[in-house]
């Protein structure tokens, strides 16, 4: 398991301070979890999640593995230098918030074609993996190119020396499924399933749309969370633990997000 952190950016409508952070982290940390999924993009202000992550881990001396992400924005980079500079900056501010010598899993966060097709920016980051800065390249496959079957980034995994990559894989969106899962196991690639429990609707334990206030992630599109839970109804003993062993089933390891240690609990028990 992984444990998410978008939810301690408090996008969520709940604030994580430091202190509730470690409560968590540390509760999964005893429970045999090391790996954390973050990004720079969770927070208010750019690497604040990060930030408060490696506060924790560093005084907490808790020896987790950290995947995070980077972007690339074609708009505002115009030639190659520009682009290295902006890409060793994210790196630089990452390892600085995450209080890291390196990052261990470093995604390409869920852009388009056009951003990840550039090889000059692939050759840099091989560098630093040489350098040793970064452990493994990752991508982060953006869901609506793996609902359209589009999966021409899959093509480049060998020639940018990218091993991981993380894809939407739950009971109610299976797309992942189709191709994304059979080709990376076939060309031997780690893949961590995200959203198994599509943001807590895949747990049997919500019936109407009257739990969410605005603040909530799933109070933005009610029609897609009507139809999760409608369909989340249809299966029976639902619980969180199901939906988590059927994405285990499929992918190498989950990300989950959690808001507190039951949460965790309920799925070590
Ligand atoms: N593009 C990307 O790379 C990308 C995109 C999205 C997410 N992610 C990563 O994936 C992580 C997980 O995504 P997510 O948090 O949105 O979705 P998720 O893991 O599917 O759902 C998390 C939510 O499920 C509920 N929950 C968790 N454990 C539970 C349990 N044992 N029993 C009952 N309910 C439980 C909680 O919400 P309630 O208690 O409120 O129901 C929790 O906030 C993120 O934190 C982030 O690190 C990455």
């Amino acid at each position: 398991m992984v444990i998410g952190s978008e939810v301690f950016s408090g996008a969520w409508g709940l604030k994580f301070d430091e202190k509730k952070i470690y409560t968590i982290l540390r509760y999964a940390y005893d429970k045999g979890i090391r790996e954390i999924d973050t990004a720079p993009i969770y927070g208010k202000n750019n690497h604040d999640v990060e930030k408060k992550i490696g506060n924790v881990i560093k005084k907490a001396n808790l020896k987790y593995k950290i995947n995070t992400k980077f972007s690339i924005n074609k708009l505002l980079i115009k030639n190659k230098v520009e682009l290295e500079k902006n890409l060793k900056s994210q790196l630089e501010n990452s390892l600085k918030s995450l209080k890291k010598d390196s990052i261990d899993n470093y995604f390409f966060h869920s852009g388009t074609d056009d951003e990840f097709m550039i090889d000059d920016a692939w050759n840099f980051l091989n560098q630093k993996k040489k350098d040793g800065l970064i452990k493994n390249l990752c991508i982060s496959l953006r869901h609506d190119l793996v609902k359209k079957n589009s999966l021409k980034q899959l093509d480049y995994l060998e020639k940018y020396g990218i091993n991981k990559i993380s894809t939407v894989c739950n009971l109610y969106s299976k797309e992942s499924l189709k191709k994304v899962v059979p080709i990376c196991k076939k060309k031997n690639i780690f893949i961590y399933g995200r959203m198994a429990l599509a943001k807590g609707l895949l747990t049997g334990k919500y019936k109407s749309l009257n739990a969410f206030d605005r603040y909530d992630p799933r109070y933005k599109d009610l029609k897609l969370t009507k139809k999760i839970i409608d369909f989340s109804k249809k299966i029976k003993n639902l619980s969180a633990k199901k939906s988590v062993m059927w994405s285990l089933k499929h992918c190498d390891k989950v990300i989950l997000g959690f808001k507190n240690i039951e949460q965790i609990k309920s799925l070590n028990d």
